[in-house]
């Protein structure tokens, strides 16, 4: 079934959003494609919901374009858009049913009660809310007034679906499911959206791309993969995921082998890093995820150990996140399958850590 509108493209040109005396957004240029699922993720306050709120519409850009096919949209009200948005809060109406809910937008744009019925009907359909028309919003879950308030934005057949995190407030069970849906939703429909969230998990999950704002600039827009595991700079490094950040380290350069000091005690081997080229003597941020990080046992020997001391186990079903004090380095964090390591490496006791730099992020400082 194809409700929408699909395959339209956005492109924000260096646009810049300044209330009084703050830049919420600063000079942001992103081109959304034809049926992308893209999302915006980035701390409180760095701007998601101005910029989300520009493309509906609902704010004005202090500087740049934003277009929609190529075309500038600048002057276009709100309502003509063609953007279906679903709003931090639901913004429901909670004197109004379900069914009034959803066809607002249509009778607001007057057609006629048959066709009203129908689209509607389908909306309610597609988020498997059929049969709940009459109900009042004020008795539905969560989720449920999450559905409808999806439901209302896809309704109007927009040619861009803006969400901003339409899933903070559910439980964790309940997120998971209804991450599901929405991606159901977006291979079904085939709708160009943009989503905003502050969760990286479900950024990653949900993502063709995902743009990492921080202070109302792009840090960087990449793929789910490539943002883990080539992040563009230590603020998306530690943004997304959990990662070790060494203190910075000399690169000692000689033909094809780099040696990177991060204390006079300890040196640690590693490579040529993909995207840099590293000179001898060039300080160096190396940044690692605890689950590169391995227990050595005591016939390793190889390169890239180092000593120190088990401070906590954080056991958490699937794995446990070990945490290891080493002396030059600080805490160093290491998660490890199920729960060998508590047996293994007993709280208090020195260990050997095993610290391969093949996937560390390595970047200049
Ligand atoms: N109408 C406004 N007047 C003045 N300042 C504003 C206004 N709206 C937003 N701001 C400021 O602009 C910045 C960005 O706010 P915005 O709501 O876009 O952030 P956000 O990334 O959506 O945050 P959150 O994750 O908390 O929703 C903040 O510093 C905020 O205080
Ligand atoms: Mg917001």
């Amino acid at each position: 079934m194809n409700i929408s509108n699909s395959g339209h493209s956005v492109d924000i040109v260096e646009v810049t959003k300044t209330f009084a005396n703050v830049t919420a957004v600063h000079k942001v240029s992103l081109n959304i494609r034809k049926g992308e699922f893209m999302t915006l993720l980035g701390p409180s306050g760095c701007g998601k919901t101005t910029l989300l709120n520009m493309v509906a519409g609902f704010e004005t850009q202090t500087s740049g374009a934003i277009q929609i096919d190529g075309k500038d949209i600048s002057d276009v009200p709100p309502y003509m858009r063609e953007t279906g948005m679903v709003f931090q809060s639901y913004a429901l109406f909670p004197h109004m049913n379900v069914f009034d809910n959803i066809a607002f937008g249509l009778r607001m744009r007057k057609l006629p009660a048959r066709e009203i019925k129908a689209e509607v009907e389908r909306a309610l359909d597609m988020m498997k809310l059929s049969g709940m028309e009459g109900r009042r919003v004020r008795q539905l879950s969560g989720g449920q007034q999450q559905r409808i308030a999806l439901a209302r934005a896809i309704v109007i057949r927009p040619k861009v679906l803006l969400l901003d995190e339409p899933l903070s407030a559910l439980d964790k069970n309940l997120r998971l499911q209804m991450q599901v849906e929405l991606k159901e939703l977006h291979q079904k429909t085939g709708l160009t959206t943009i989503f905003v969230t502050h969760d990286q998990g479900e950024a990653l999950s949900l993502s063709d791309r995902v743009v990492v704002m921080s202070r109302g600039e792009v840090q960087q827009v990449s793929a789910p993969i490539e943002l883990y595991t080539q992040p563009a700079n230590g603020f998306v490094a530690s943004f997304i995921g959990e990662i070790n950040a060494l203190p910075k380290a000399r690169c000692q350069k000689s033909g094809q082998d780099f040696r990177f000091e991060v204390c006079p005690e300890i040196s640690l081997n590693g490579r040529q890093p993909a995207r840099q080229e590293l000179k001898d003597g060039q300080m160096v941020h190396i940044f690692i995820r605890p689950e590169h990080i391995e227990i050595a046992g005591p016939r390793h020997n190889g390169a890239n150990i180092v000593k120190g001391n088990v401070a906590a186990h954080i056991y958490q079903g699937t794995h446990t996140q070990t945490r290891v004090n080493v002396p030059g380095i600080g805490l160093v964090e290491l998660r490890t399958k199920g729960a060998a390591a508590i047996d293994q490496a007993p709280l208090g006791s020195e260990i050997a850590l095993s610290v391969p730099l093949d996937e560390a992020v390595i970047l200049p400082a």
